[in-house]
Formats: structure tokens, C-alpha cells, sequence
């Protein structure tokens, strides 16, 4: 079932903005499910850990400023294909490249502040996953 999954989460940019009901609607209407979900602010430490591939990058510290300095949504999604299409729902990281219509392209601010995050892998869609929503229960 993993394949069918990916991890999103809402960034701290577009919580500020007002754009959790707009992009939760767009991520309903591309038919994706939403398994899992939650309002919660990612301490240093989880910054850290979550974005660990990417500690030796320059941009690592204003990352981890960025994703700590309020609130996110963290979700679990369905869909076939689900890390591909989400991938593709989004777009480009840097939203000055994203295509018409995705969720970065309307509502990202940035290259660094860029709306939403969603997984790169199968792998990682279930280690970010674990990683948020990580209990009792099971998803
Ligand atoms: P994400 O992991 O958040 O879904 O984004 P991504 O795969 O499209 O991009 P990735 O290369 O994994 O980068 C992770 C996040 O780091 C920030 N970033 N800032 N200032 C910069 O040069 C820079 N480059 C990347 C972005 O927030 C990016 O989404
Ligand atoms: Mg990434």
C-alpha cells in the first residue's frame, strides 16, 4: 500500500497567507484522500532531523528557520501513484519554474518559501509519515 501514499505538509508561508482551505481543496479536487492530518509547529530539533539530507546545503539554517517559525499542516495522502502525482500537483521548487496551476505556482512566495512540501519517494513518503504521525494509532 505504501505506493499509494505520499506525506505533504502545508509550510509555515502559506499558513501565514490563509491558504490551508484553498490547497487542501486543490489536493481533494486532483483525487488524493487524506488519511492523516494535523496542525502542529516543527521544533529545531524536528527541522533538523526531517530535512537531515540536506544539512550540509547551504540554505540548511534558513530552512530550518523557516519551517520552525509557525505553525503547519502535516498530512498523509492516497492516490495511485501517489508520490509521482503529488510531485506533479505541486510543481517546480522554485515557483518562478513551477507550471501553470500547481499549488507552488499559485500560492508559494519564494524558491526557499514555497507553500508545500510533498515526498520525493515511496521510501520517504513512509519515513515522513512515521516521522509526524508516529503513536498509537495506525494509518
Ligand atoms: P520539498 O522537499 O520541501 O518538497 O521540496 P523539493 O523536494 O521540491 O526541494 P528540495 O531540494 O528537497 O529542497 C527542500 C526545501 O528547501 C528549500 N530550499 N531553499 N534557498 C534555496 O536555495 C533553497 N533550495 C531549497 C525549499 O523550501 C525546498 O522546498
Ligand atoms: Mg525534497
Amino acid at each position: 500500500m505504501t505506493t499509494n501514499r505520499t506525506f505533504t505538509m502545508i509550510k509555515p508561508d502559506a499558513v501565514e497567507n490563509g491558504h490551508i482551505g484553498a490547497i487542501l481543496d486543490k489536493i481533494n479536487s486532483a483525487g488524493f484522500r487524506i488519511v492523516a492530518m494535523k496542525m502542529t509547529q516543527m521544533t529545531q530539533r524536528d527541522a533538523e532531523l526531517f530535512y537531515d539530507i540536506h544539512k550540509e546545503r547551504p540554505f540548511f539554517g534558513e530552512l530550518v528557520t523557516f519551517m520552525t517559525r509557525g505553525p503547519i499542516i502535516a498530512a498523509i495522502l492516497e492516490k495511485n501513484n501517489a508520490v509521482e502525482d503529488f510531485r506533479a500537483l505541486i510543481g517546480a521548487t522554485n515557483p518562478a519554474d513551477a507550471a501553470d496551476g500547481t499549488i507552488r505556482k499559485l500560492y508559494a512566495t519564494s524558491l526557499g518559501e514555497n507553500a508545500v512540501h510533498g515526498s520525493d519517494s515511496d521510501e520517504n513518503a513512509t519515513i515522513e509519515g512515521n516521522f509526524h504521525f508516529s503513536g498509537r494509532e495506525q494509518f
